[in-house]
Order: C-alpha cells, then structure tokens, then sequence
C-alpha cells in the first residue's frame, strides 16, 4: 500500500485586487509586476472572511471529493502563517465546524513550505497504521499581514485555500519520495515584523530559490531511480514565475507541464501548492498514473519537495 490523496479541492475568496488597482495605491505598475512576478491579480478575502472559514470551505469540498466523513478523520494539520489568532489553532477551529470530533488537531508554520511539511508529517502517521486518515490543509490570509504602503511586497500576495485528504492507495500509487529542509540562517531574509508585517530581502529570497527549488525537484525525482524529464506534472510553489520557470528547465519539461495559477492568485504562502494542484486536477491537467512533482519554499528558511504518482 502507499499514501496518497484520495481527494482535494481549494477556495478562493471573490474580489479581485488587479495590478492596475494596485497603481492606484502604490508607486508600481502592471507591466513591472507582470514581468518581474508573473502576477495580473490577486484574490482578497473580506473583513468577515478569517483564515479559518477560507479552510473550512476548502476541507468541507475535499471531504466530499475524497467521499469521507468529517468522523473518519483522523487528524487535521493546518499549514498557516495566518490563523485567526496565535491559538487555539485554525485546526482546532475547523475540527469543531466540520464535526470531525475524532481528530487530533494542530497547526504546521513553515510558512510556503509548509504544505510540504504537512504532507509528509501525514503521511508518517499513516504508514506507520497509527491512522488512517488525515486532512492537510494549506490556508493564508496574506493580505492581513501585508503593508499596503510597501510596494516590495504588497503586489506579490493573495488569499485562499486549498486542502487534500490523505490515506491508504493502491501499490505503487502516492507519495514514493521527499525532502524536506530548513536553514535558520536565513530568517532575516523573510518574516513578519513586530508591526505585523511582512518584510522580505526579495533578492536574497529570489537567489536561495532559484537554487532549491529545482535541486529539490530534481532530488525527489533521482530518489526514486527516474530521469527528470520523467515527470508529467510540476506544482511549484506560486512564488514569482521567473524561480517557477528555473526548476521546469532544470526538470527539462514543457511550460504546458507546470501549473501557474500565481497569474490569478498571486503567492498564497502555504496554500499556493494545494490550491495549484486542485485546480490542475479538475482542469484534467494531471491525470491518473502521471508522475506529480511538488515543490516548495519560504520563510524560515525552509523547503520541501514530493514526487508522487497520482491516483488511488
Ligand atoms: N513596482 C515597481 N518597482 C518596484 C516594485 C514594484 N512593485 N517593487 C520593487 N521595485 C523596484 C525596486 O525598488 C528596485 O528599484 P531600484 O533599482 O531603484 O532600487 C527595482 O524595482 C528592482 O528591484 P529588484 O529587487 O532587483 O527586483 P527583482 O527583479 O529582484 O524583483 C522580486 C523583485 C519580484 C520581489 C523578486 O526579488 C522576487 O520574486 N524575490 C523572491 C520573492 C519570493 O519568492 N518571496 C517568497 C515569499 S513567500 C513567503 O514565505 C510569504
């Protein structure tokens, strides 16, 4: 038996923050945030819209995807740099609205990677029989840490959702590599300020990716004995299309292989990758039997990658 996901769906909030609503707001423009991000617009949830309810909205869909009861569940991890507040967790929030009264429930921060680092952690519990079933959830309500004066970072970010539950598939199906790493060295670079705000060295972050995630990529890939141009489908985390566009190439696939949701949505931190991979399963783009590739990378610093064959 291998671990994999038995169903996913995602969540986006309905207003749209466009670039050019953000030269109105700031000293930008569309063509510099289209060219140096790869972004045109970013979702942006309302004040009655807490990062809670964006991963209720997404669990609730997976659950039903996946054709599981709140009850069989197991456990619920939460990747968010966002939650409602420092405790109790948005895990334990939406264990109580989803009526999944038999989990265990706690938040991930790893910030983008964090989705990555929620993945594995579920699937430990799962092979190792000590559950079944586990809900991971990858939620950020960026635009409430965001400095709306900053023009460095207030274009890059989005809000949304996206959420998988993982259990027992068929041989050869799942989860069959990762790696996951972090370097503290490198917190300076990227964290949120005793004003609640993001503060990024956009450089410094932009060289340390550009480097791991296409080593992560390739990593996962030559750890489970296949070449790289093996891979069907690529999940990169949403971050700036230019460091997305660095680890396809060094996987030598095909822009129509990699998903590129950050022209819609933006970086959604942890729920970049689940809310890209759920869209690329409903728009058909990855199919049973494909060869998945996820890649991730944030604050911390930190990185995770998996390589998964897609089905059940
Ligand atoms: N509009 C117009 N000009 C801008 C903007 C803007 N929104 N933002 C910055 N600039 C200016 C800068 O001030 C700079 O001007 P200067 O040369 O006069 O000083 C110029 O544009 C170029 O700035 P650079 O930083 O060199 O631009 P770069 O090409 O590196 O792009 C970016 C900046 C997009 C932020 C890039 O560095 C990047 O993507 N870095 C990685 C970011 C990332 O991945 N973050 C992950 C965070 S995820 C998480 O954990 C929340």
């Amino acid at each position: 038996m291998g671990v994999g996901v038995l169903g996913l769906a995602h969540y986006v909030p309905e207003k749209i923050l466009t670039n050019a609503d953000l030269e109105k707001m700031v000293d930008t423009n569309d063509e510099w945030i289209r060219t140096r991000t790869g972004i045109e617009e970013r979702r942006i949830a309302g004040d009655d819209i807490d990062t809670s309810d964006m991963a209720f909205f997404a669990a609730e869909k997976a659950l039903k995807d996946a054709n599981v009861n709140a009850e069989e569940i197991d456990l619920i991890l939460v990747a968010t740099v966002t939650p409602d507040s420092p405790f109790p967790s948005v895990a334990c929030l939406i264990q109580d609205k989803l009526g999944a009264k038999n989990a265990a429930a706690m938040d991930i921060g790893a910030a983008c990677a964090g989705f990555m680092y929620g993945m594995i952690t579920g699937k430990q519990f799962i092979e190792t029989k000590t559950y079944k079933k586990v809900l991971v959830i990858g939620v950020e309500k960026l635009s409430k840490i965001t400095d709306w004066e900053d023009r460095n970072t207030c274009v890059l970010f989005g809000d949304g959702a996206g959420a998988v539950v993982l259990g027992d598939v068929s041989d050869g199906k799942g989860i069959l590599s990762f790696e996951l790493g972090a370097n503290g060295g490198g917190a300076k670079h990227l964290y949120e300020n005793e004003n609640g705000h993001i503060i990024m060295n956009g450089r410094e972050v932009f060289k340390f990716a550009v480097r791991q995630m296409p080593d992560s990529s390739v990593n996962v890939v030559e750890k489970i004995g296949l070449k790289r141009d093996d891979v069907d489908y690529l999940i990169p985390h949403q971050a700036n299309i230019r460091i997305m566009n660095a680890a396809r190439e060094r996987l030598g696939i095909s822009e129509e292989k990699m998903a590129t949701t950050i022209k819609k949505y933006g970086n959604n931190s942890s729920a970049s990758i689940p809310m890209a991979l759920a869209e690329s399963v409903a728009n058909g783009k990855i199919k049973d039997g494909d060869l998945v590739v996820l890649v991730g990378f944030g604050g911390g610093l930190t990185w995770g990658a998996v390589a998964m064959r897609w089905g059940k």
